[in-house]
């Protein structure tokens, strides 16, 4: 474990060292939990068709490996897969799905079966490649919950990492677990936060109070609040009818939470200073793993 978080630290700063040389441009967001079944598909979903709507062209990467649904709810058939690219040989450019919201989908598989494959070395590669597709300007990493190593090695090279959780105590705990994992291993020092399924603002402020405080007392770690996305039971029939909530229904809370979170993250002076192109991503990849 010891020798696992030498070699992290090591990697991100060579990171850190490549990005002051190199000003780059997709940006990559990595959404994380602790708890299982949070919203994060259903986050990632929505706010890849927001960005979309704010001119961004955008690629979903559903990194729950052999679990992975996105492509249930966005309502699309992915006839290929991540796990199609350890077993045949295939590019990356073979296994987009292309959405119907102008959202594209690298399915990450439903099946387990080459699971064992995906090494770091392949991980590495797969990300490489998708450095060659020149037309995107952000991608979206849909995570498994907790944090694993494959989620880790995918979060690292983020550009940002953004966690959701809900108001429970149970996916509180959880939340702060993967915060306590980010900190001690020094793997970022910054982390956006979601409280999503929110009853009311008093709720979701107390949740994210606790989630601050507490990380400030025992963290080095600075969280960043981007917003709560209230409980709303329009999302589940809309993934029921697997069509995203802002498309079905982009006047419902949610929607309009989901809005303002992608027009917060849009809006932000770092997204704007911190832009460059896959290729970039590429060369950063290639000096982090050789
Ligand atoms: N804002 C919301 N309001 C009401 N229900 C919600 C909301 N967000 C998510 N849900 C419910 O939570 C369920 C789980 O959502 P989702 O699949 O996005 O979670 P997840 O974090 O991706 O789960 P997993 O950890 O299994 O990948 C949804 O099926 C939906 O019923
Ligand atoms: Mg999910």
């Amino acid at each position: 474990m010891i020798d696992q978080a030498n070699k992290l630290r090591e990697m991100i700063r060579k990171k850190a060292e490549t990005e002051k040389k190199t000003k780059h441009q997709i940006k990559v967001y990595s959404i994380v939990s602790g708890k299982g079944g949070v919203g994060k598909t259903n986050f990632s979903v929505n706010l890849a068709i927001k960005f979309q709507q704010m001119g961004k062209r955008v690629l979903i990467l559903d990194a729950d490996i052999g679990m992975s649904n996105a492509n249930i709810l966005m309502g699309i058939e992915t006839p290929r897969t991540l796990l199609d690219l350890l077993k045949d040989d295939l590019i990356l450019k073979d296994i987009i799905a292309k959405g119907p919201y102008k959202v594209d989908l690298i399915s990450g598989g439903a099946d387990l079966f080459y699971l064992e494959k995906l090494d770091d070395k392949k991980q590495h590669e797969i990300l490489s490649n998708l450095a060659e597709l020149d037309e995107y300007d952000i991608l979206i990493i849909d995570n498994g919950a907790g944090i694993s190593k494959q989620s880790l090695t995918f979060t690292i090279l983020a550009d940002e990492i953004i966690l959701v959780t809900t108001p429970e105590p149970t996916a509180l705990t959880d939340a702060y677990r993967v915060l306590k994992a980010v900190s001690t291993y020094e793997l970022k020092n910054k982390i956006k936060v979601v409280i999503n399924q929110v009853p009311d603002m008093d709720t979701g402020d107390y949740a994210y109070n606790k989630l601050f405080k507490t990380s400030e007392q025992f963290l080095k770690i600075d969280l960043e609040k981007l917003g709560y996305i209230f409980s709303d039971i329009r999302v589940n029939k809309a993934i029921m009818e697997q069509l995203p909530i802002t498309i079905i229904n982009p006047n419902a809370l949610a929607s309009t939470n989901i809005s303002q979170i992608a027009e917060a993250i849009l809006g932000d002076k770092e997204y704007n200073y911190n832009v460059s192109n896959l290729k970039q991503f590429k060369n950063k990849l290639i000096r982090l793993f050789g």
